[in-house]
């Protein structure tokens, strides 16, 4: 197959002649025709059976227009009018919607000589404060369709047309789709469609209602493949969603000995993301298969020895972005050797993505000019359009911000003299919190003036003259701020009211003055305390630092000095390890090195070339990992990436990992119930650091008991976190349906959701606190229940706790320490995720197994020391097992 090309082509009406599923609900749907009069109409376009209404509720200005009849023919009704904008740098449509939902957004654009100028404009379209794209119409009356997946960082969404030149900037039409928040998942950013496609001779072109989420597929064909179709029906129960006529029809190679490939280009700089469908939908006979390689960009793998199932669509996908030097994509399916039949395909998404750089306003702030703007009625302000702060080049006329780093814009200062505001000061101004200047001077406001303006800490400057018809008196508490010389109320031209200072005497003046200094003082010296208390109060409590204080010292760190200092060469890595003398172990990624660095040991594990990435995702993670530091996380101390050789270097852990442990590989002596049970919690705030610490929060995706480490000197201390994210179990990418994880600890939800979550950790460690407590293997066929999930519940029906807890550990332990544990280890093992604990709730638990099992030792110490036969009775009444 040669290339795909880059922009999604316009429909021509064209619907499937597939027979269609029942129809769809489109409740949800966002469906607007741009420029439909009067604003009240709707309709339903016969070949899609969606319904448009009128874009006027979304807007604010902008003409209305209509394409020449001559190119009305061949095209859907909602590109017959369209929204102009001859006013304006910036115009943008409005949506209330929720935060963290995710949207199909499409634009269409279609000119049709709508102005008689027959010039095609040239403008941008921007979503939020961000480019989006440039739009460039091909004729006069071919239209293109631009399409972005899109997760809401606000309540609000505001899609903008941007003008760039001398021509008017225009929309025929503009399509919110929610899409499921589990799909289309990136590392950071949004998705830009740049092709969808399926197939199959006909129809040309799918959407709703075939395809629910109404994305639009275009038909691909070419002379070196040929289609294959079925008409059986195919499971398309993964959550993409795949319509019903892209799953039935495939393409092969046409020579089946060939590859099928397929190749793209975007700019070198463009990172991509790419979805495949896959569905076997010819019937093999016996000794038949169909197996291939999937592999990208010269060679690198992706997915070895796939088989696609039968009748039932699997989507494989890359969950870190591909890059490419030259901006040229291609993708390669092969057949193994052991494959009779060719490779296939049955859909193709590509995209790419779009990093958002510009942070929207603070969103209260947002809503209150919005607020503000209905209110004075200032619609015809025409750069009051789209977020009021950012990007810079377009804020809103009359407003300052403060830009602070990776941090939302604040509105520090809003001018609005002489724009005619009629009505009430509005109480909206005091959600800008962060005002310093505020000039409502020359209008005709009326009423009072409000005490609210006291309370707004940082206001400096009010300029309220020239308004006839207000009230002047200032409320007390006003004039409090006033006096104090905090606050400077300018309410008529000539009189600046700055503090009465005429009538005040000298000395009170001094005074005043001499208070506001004492006052800034002491609030400089209370900062610094509490700065300063705030660390040493977290020193200790390495469980929960607070967010903002490891965003910080993130920030502070320069990663390009990180970088530098813990880079290390190959040579280096020989000599560190001896070359490679001692192996420690062999993991999923691959083997691990004992090395020396600088007087400590060190364990160096080196990527296998199988698993290995494009260096720019390595490196990216290993920034990561190289910020996250804490007591009961193993730590990262250095990483070498010299040519073909990826290697991370950790922090060593002289006595091995839990499993080797528990089974009594190393040394004879058994863990005692109290170590399990500060293993247990160190790991258990290690993972809760994980979760709730870090920025952003990360899912380890592999606990198991030979992921935690331990060290007489540190402690328990988890391992391997944030790997499995740049080094998924199948080579660079992750195939719904197919396990990944580790056997008996990977989250029964995984089969259904193919998403792990932070819930799915808390699983796997519930599998490993009942580890700790019986010693028994994960899964063991010969038992009545294989897993020890099933088997502990199982257990614990027929018998009591003794039955289950690790008889090598003699009766030495507490039994209602034991209790707790068990259930709250079968908490974290339900199979509902929503069930399952937080892991800050099981850290707080495992803290209160500690504090028993310390109590409990406490108890019997004091018994020997004491010898007192009352004490231990109490002491027995009070942790005695309860009935069960
Ligand atoms: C539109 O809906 C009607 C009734 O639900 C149905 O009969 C018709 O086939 C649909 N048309 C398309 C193009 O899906
Ligand atoms: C969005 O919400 C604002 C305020 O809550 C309201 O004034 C506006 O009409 C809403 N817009 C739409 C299109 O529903
Ligand atoms: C996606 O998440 C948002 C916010 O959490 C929620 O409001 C929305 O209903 C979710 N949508 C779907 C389809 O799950
Ligand atoms: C669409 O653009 C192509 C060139 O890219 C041109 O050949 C074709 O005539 C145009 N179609 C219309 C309807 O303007
Ligand atoms: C997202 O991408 C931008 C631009 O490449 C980068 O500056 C930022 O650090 C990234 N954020 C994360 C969380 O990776
Ligand atoms: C592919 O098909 C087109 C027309 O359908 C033809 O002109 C071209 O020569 C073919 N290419 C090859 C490599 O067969
Ligand atoms: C198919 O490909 C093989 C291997 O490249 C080649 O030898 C053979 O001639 C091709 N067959 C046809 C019909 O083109
Ligand atoms: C398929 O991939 C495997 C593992 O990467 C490799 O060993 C094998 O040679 C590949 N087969 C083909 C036909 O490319
Ligand atoms: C072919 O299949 C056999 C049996 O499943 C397997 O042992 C062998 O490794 C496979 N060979 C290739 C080249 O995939
Ligand atoms: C102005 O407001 C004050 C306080 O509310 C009130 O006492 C006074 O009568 C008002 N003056 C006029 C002229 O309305």
């Amino acid at each position: 197959m040669k290339s795909i090309h880059g922009v999604l082509l316009l429909l021509i009406t064209a619907k499937g002649i597939f027979e269609s599923v029942q129809a769809q609900d489109q409740s949800e749907f966002i469906s607007l025709a741009c420029g439909l009069v009067p604003k009240s109409t709707t309709y339903t376009e016969k070949t899609t059976n969606i319904t448009y209404q009128s874009d006027a509720n979304y807007i604010d200005g902008g003409l209305v227009g209509r394409i020449s009849d001559e190119y009305t023919t061949l095209l859907q009704k909602q590109t017959w009018t369209l929204r102009s904008f001859p006013k304006g740098k910036r115009n943008c449509y409005n949506f209330n919607l929720t935060a963290k939902s995710q949207y199909l957004i499409r634009g269409t654009f279609v000119y049709g000589n709508y102005d008689e100028l027959k010039q095609i404009p040239e403008f941008d379209l921007h979503i939020g404060p961000n480019k989006w794209t440039s739009i460039k119409l091909d004729g006069i009356g071919n239209g293109t369709i631009h399409e972005m997946i899109h997760v809401l960082t606000q309540d609000r969404l505001q899609v903008c047309l941007v003008k760039t030149g001398e021509t008017t900037p225009f929309i025929s039409s503009l399509e919110l789709r929610p899409l499921n928040n589990n799909t289309y998942l990136t590392q950071n950013g949004s998705l830009i469609a740049v092709s969808r496609a399926f197939f199959s001779p006909n129809p040309v072109f799918i959407r709703y209602d075939e395809d629910l989420h109404d994305r639009t597929w275009i038909r691909h064909l070419d002379n070196e493949s040929v289609p294959i179709s079925t008409d059986l029906l195919v499971d398309t129960g993964n959550p993409y969603d795949v319509p019903q006529a892209v799953a039935k029809t495939a393409s092969v190679p046409r020579n089946a000995s060939q590859p099928l490939t397929f190749d793209w280009t975007l700019d070198n700089t463009s990172q991509s993301y790419v979805y495949m469908h896959f569905a076997e939908i010819q019937t093999l006979k016996d000794g038949e298969i169909r197996e291939f390689n999937i592999t990208y960009n010269g060679g690198k793998n992706m997915y070895s020895y796939f088989r696609p199932e039968k009748l039932e669509i699997k989507t494989v996908y890359n969950i870190i972005a591909l890059s490419s030097p030259d901006g040229n994509f291609s993708f390669s399916f092969t057949m193994t050797g052991n494959s009779t039949l060719p490779p296939l395909i049955n859909g193709l998404e590509i995209y790419k993505v779009l990093h958002l750089l510009e942070l929207e306003t603070d969103q209260d702030e947002v809503f209150a000019m919005v607020n503000i703007k209905t209110t004075y009625d200032l619609s015809k302000k025409v750069s009051w359009q789209g977020d009021p702060c950012a990007p810079q080049s377009y804020r809103w006329e009359g407003l300052n911000c403060s830009y602070p780093d990776s941090e939302p814009p604040r509105i520090i200062s809003l001018n609005l003299a002489e724009n005619k505001l009629t009505g009430s000061i509005t109480p909206e101004i005091s959600k800008l919190t962060q005002l310093i200047e505020l000039d409502l001077s020359k209008n005709d406001l009326s009423g009072e003036i409000p005490a609210f303006f006291a309370d707004m800490k940082l206001l400096k400057l009010i300029n309220l003259s020239g308004n006839q018809g207000l009230n002047t008196t200032i409320p007390d508490s006003l004039q409090q701020r006033i006096n104090a010389k905090s606050l400077t109320v300018i309410v008529s031209q000539t009189v600046t009211l700055k503090d009465n200072s005429k009538k005040v005497p000298m000395v009170a003046i001094i005074a005043s003055v001499v208070g506001v200094f004492a006052l800034l003082v002491i609030l400089a010296i209370f900062i610094v305390l509490r700065r300063k208390h705030g660390k040493s109060a977290n020193a200790p409590r390495p469980t929960s630092v607070p967010i903002s204080m490891v965003h910080n010292e993130a920030r502070s760190f320069n990663p390009a000095i990180i970088t530098k200092e813990r880079r290390i060469t190959y040579p280096e890595v020989l000599k560190m390890t001896n070359n490679f003398e001692r192996v420690l172990g062999k993991g999923g990624f691959g083997t691990v090195y004992h090395g020396n660095l600088d007087d400590a040991q060190v364990a160096a594990k080196m990527l296998s070339h199988s698993s290995a990435q494009g260096y720019k995702e390595f490196k990216a993670e290993v920034e990561l990992l190289l910020r996250v530091h804490h007591r009961h996380l193993v730590g990262l101390v250095g990483y070498c990436d010299d040519g073909d050789n990826l290697a991370l270097i950790y922090e060593y852990m002289e006595d091995g990992d839990l499993r080797e442990n528990m089974l009594g590989k190393r040394g004879g002596h058994v863990l005692t119930w109290g170590k399990r049970m500060q293993i247990a919690v160190e790991a258990a705030q290690g993972l809760e650091y994980l979760h709730n610490g870090c920025r952003p929060p990360m899912v380890h995706r592999d606990v198991k008991t030979t992921n935690i480490l331990l060290s007489e000197q540190s402690g328990a201390k988890l391992a391997d976190f944030g790997l499995s994210r740049s080094f998924p179990i199948d080579g660079e990418c992750h195939v719904s349906t197919v396990v990944a994880g580790t056997p008996g600890y990977l989250d029964p939800e995984y089969y259904r959701t193919n998403w792990l979550s932070e819930k799915s950790d808390v699983y796997s460690f519930g599998v490993v606190l009942l580890e700790i407590v019986t010693n028994q293997p994960v899964i063991d066929k010969t038992r009545e229940r294989p897993h020890i999930s099933e088997w502990v519940g199982f257990m614990l029906t027929k018998g009591d706790i003794k039955s289950i807890v690790d008889p090598k550990l003699m009766g030495e332990y507490d039994t209602n320490g034991a209790w707790k544990i068990v259930e709250l280890a079968l908490g974290c093992v339900n199979p509902s995720s929503n069930r399952r604990p937080t892991m800050a709730h099981v850290v707080m638990e495992l803290n209160e197994c500690v504090a028993l099992e310390n109590a409990r030792r406490q108890g019997s110490e004091d018994m020997y020391t004491r010898g007192s036969v009352e004490f231990s009775h109490t002491s027995a009444s009070e942790f005695s097992p309860g009935a069960r």
